[in-house]
């Protein structure tokens, strides 16, 4: 194979970085996989200032970009759960592999989509989903393959940590950060999902769901978001050696594994405590390994495109070496385990 075919769906901040590092990074990715990654075709509404698609051909109906068969890998990037779902089905039915950021797709359908793709033998990659730019699925799924894990915990929503980083350090008020994390491209469409902590949750859901094997079971979560805290909260905090943290954890209880998303006073000289701005973090505690940290940039344009770039190189190193290669799905569940609420 000379060159894998991409389809990128959704030209926004994602899209467009994904389509700028295929371009700069070119050569050095065709060296590294044997063959060359070449978008050929795009599907959005809109054209994206920050990204020059060229001669690239572009489509506003993305079922027209799955249902190309000069394809091999569709990347939705579109965001939401009810057209990408359908679009990621038809993608797969069509006999693609599907690379995604979307990790409200992956959370709430993910247990659909993955049974799907293992019927029709295509893969289905999702790193972007979880921390931006940080590969921690990666991390969990193969470097820590050999252990069983106890706990993991970390800061997983790039805008939420960005708002309680300024209001700590500036002063600002809850809602100016807000509007900045939205004019950098960090927040979601709907910011909601930011600031209530669903978005954080649909990360915990799947970075449990690898960690652990357990379904997808993002309405076992707890999930409290950061409206309620005020810039007195953050600073009552500071003054007392703490720092107010918004943590996903899922440990391993009793009762199965316990999955919550909440504001936590962490002690001011944590490593946890420490990481700011748009950064996110996410410790990971195996039997065998101990404490294990990964750091790195949760949101924006190439941050999570470096993700999302990451899998389209997977998925071609699978296509150019073995087609019996797949990346692993979730899906290795264990039976006796379960998420439980709380
Ligand atoms: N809105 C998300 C965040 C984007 O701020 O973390 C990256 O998943």
């Amino acid at each position: 194979m000379n060159s894998v075919k991409v389809g990128i769906c959704g030209l926004g901040t994602v899209g467009g970085g994904t389509f700028n590092v295929l371009k700069r990074n070119a050569e050095e990715i065709a060296r590294r996989v044997g063959c060359s990654i070449e978008v050929a075709q795009v599907a959005a509404r809109d054209t994206n200032p920050k990204c020059d698609t060229g001669a690239t051909p572009i489509t506003a109906d993305v079922f027209e970009l799955v249902s190309n068969p000069d394809i091999d890998v569709v990347v939705e990037l579109i965001g939401g759960d009810t057209i990408a779902r359908e679009l990621v089905l038809k993608a797969i039915d069509n006999g693609k592999h599907v690379v995604t950021a979307n990790k409200a797709l992956i959370a709430v359908h993910g247990n659909e989509i993955f049974a799907r793709a293992r019927e029709k033998g295509v893969i289905v990659a999702y790193e972007a989903a979880v921390a931006g730019g940080i590969p921690v699925i990666k991390a969990i799924r193969e470097g820590l393959a050999g252990n069983r894990i106890n706990w993991l915990a970390g800061i997983i929503n790039g805008t939420g940590n960005f708002i309680l980083t300024e209001m700590r350090e500036k002063g600002r008020a809850f809602g100016d950060v807000l509007k900045e994390a939205q004019d950098l491209g960090y927040a979601e469409a709907d910011p909601t999902f930011d600031v209530e902590g669903i978005d954080a949750a649909h990360k915990l859901t799947i970075l449990a769901s690898i960690a652990f094997g357990i379904p997808l079971q993002f309405d076992k979560a707890y999930t409290e978001g950061i409206t309620q805290l005020t810039t007195a909260d953050v600073n009552y905090a500071e003054a007392l050696g703490y720092r107010i943290k918004h943590l996903g954890v899922a440990r391993r209880t009793g009762r199965g594994i316990e999955l919550r998303v909440h504001p936590t006073l962490i002690p001011a000289d944590r490593l946890l405590a420490n990481v700011n701005g748009v950064m996110n973090a996410v410790m990971v505690n195996g039997d065998a390994v101990g404490s294990t940290l990964y750091y790195g940039a949760g949101a924006g344009m190439e941050p999570t495109a470096s993700a999302v770039v990451a899998d389209l190189v997977d998925v071609a190193h699978a296509l150019a070496t073995s087609p019996e290669y797949r990346v692993p799905a979730l899906g290795f569940q264990d039976a006796a385990l379960s998420a439980h609420p709380i």
